[in-house]
């Protein structure tokens, strides 16, 4: 195989099979703390299938060299590797072009490149919309920003079931409003924000918008064309690809009028002590050698999810969602946070009585891996008056046997704590 080729399900695997998908992941075939390893902590990081370790060790071992510089043959095979895992990226969120496509070390950096080049043209008291259930990531560089340029950071607020009050938004946009910031998938609570209704309430007041699509190109198809977004920002390890790499959309006509970001090689066409000409996109905002790696397993990873199909994925993520959270709603003592009509693959919960680390520990023991505490998202927390919360998350490998092991795991947890 080599670093470009197509990587896929094994062969003879179901797609619509999380038995069959889980056979593809070999760091799931494991005991921990001598039990089956049930792994729903997706959301912090999901695991990556065999094609996606196979494409990475192949281009290490044969095609390793630096890209976009070398003549020889090495070179060129590390260049097409990377631009190809660019074509897939494009295509998989059907932007319209590559120059829109810039790759990152993830998400937050993608958040942070825009922060600090869209804002070069804003003015002391501009202002900036992000949501109650932002992750920090995608609040944290705007309160920086405000606090250094003199911006004002406004907050469109949830309801108690962590939906957002999408009509309060047209109240909150005004004339100095420059950016709406919003997730796409809270990643605290599994809500799926209506982000194209609230892309089009900004659009039609000239208002940018960046959404933070981490949590939500894992789980179900996603058109940015069709959101109608300025930026879309996401994180190859969150879609099982490699860590280190991600993706930055930004709308060509709105890149070429950003000023670059990081110097460096790679982002110039021209340097001379009299001045500096910079690169076409994208490589204007790719300073230095990128994650080449990284990038060919993103690119893996995207030909791994194609294969299953992004709606066999939604489909079979949203019927398991349905059974976990039956199952775990019999739990005496147990509340769900985060109970949104809209919702995919995260179950938050706390149970009366215990703290959610305690259930974390207790629930390793028994091979059951979810995350638990405040998930980068503590304003979501506040909201909620808690905390944190104990954390499943689902994955394309996940079935009911990982459900049914992590209602085992609460039972006994909860006649040991209680
Ligand atoms: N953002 C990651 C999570 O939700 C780390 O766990």
């Amino acid at each position: 195989m080599t670093a470009s080729s197509e990587s896929s399900l094994s062969p003879a695997v179901d797609p619509l099979n999380g038995h069959d998908v889980r056979r593809d992941f070999p760091v799931l075939d494991q005991q921990i703390n001598g039990n089956r390893l049930a792994f729903l902590d997706s959301a912090a990081s999901a695991q990556r299938p065999r094609p996606v370790l196979e494409a990475i060790a192949a281009y290490e071992e044969r095609d390793h060299a630096n890209v976009h510089r070398g003549v020889h043959t090495l070179s060129h095979r590390a260049t097409e590797a990377y631009e190809s895992a660019r074509k897939k990226v494009r295509r998989f969120v059907n932007a319209a072009s590559e120059r829109e496509i810039v790759f990152t070390r993830g998400t937050t950096e993608a958040i942070n490149l825009v922060a600090a080049t869209l804002s070069q043209s804003w003015t002391s008291g501009d202002e900036i919309i992000v949501t109650e259930l932002e992750h920090h990531a995608n609040i944290v560089p705007w309160q920086m920003l405000a606090d250094q340029h003199g911006f004002r950071l406004r907050v469109l607020p949830i309801n108690n079931r962590g939906e957002l009050l999408v009509e309060q938004l047209p109240d909150l946009i005004n004339d100095r409003t420059r950016l709406l910031c919003l997730a796409h998938v809270s990643n605290a609570l599994g809500t799926i924000n209506p982000v194209t209704e609230c892309v089009a309430m900004a659009r039609a007041r000239n208002v940018r918008t960046l959404i933070d699509g981490a949590q939500a190109v894992p789980h179900m198809p996603v058109d940015v064309r069709a959101v109608d977004c300025d930026f879309y920002a996401f994180s190859g390890h969150k879609m099982y690809g490699p860590t280190g790499i991600g993706v930055l959309y930004g709308r060509e006509s709105l890149m070429q009028s950003l000023p670059p970001w990081q110097g460096g090689g790679d982002m110039i066409l021209t340097v001379s002590f009299s001045g500096t000409t910079f690169n076409e996109l994208p490589y204007r905002f790719e300073a230095g050698t990128p994650n080449i790696a990284g990038a060919i397993g993103l690119g893996a990873a995207i030909d791994y999810l194609e294969s299953i199909g992004m709606a066999n994925v939604a489909t079979r993520e949203s019927a398991l969602l349905k059974y976990a959270t039956d199952k775990l709603t019999e739990l005496p003592g147990l509340r769900l946070i985060g109970t949104a009509a809209n919702k995919t693959s995260v179950l938050s919960f706390t149970v009366e009585g215990t703290h959610p680390h305690d259930l974390g520990t207790i629930l390793d023991h028994q091979g059951v891996a979810i995350r638990t505490g405040h998930h980068c998202a503590m304003p979501v927390m506040e909201h909620f008056n808690i905390a944190g919360t104990a954390r499943a998350s689902l994955g394309i490998y996940n079935t009911t046997d990982d459900i049914d092991q992590l209602y085992k795991g609460l039972t006994k947890a909860l006649e040991m704590l209680r």
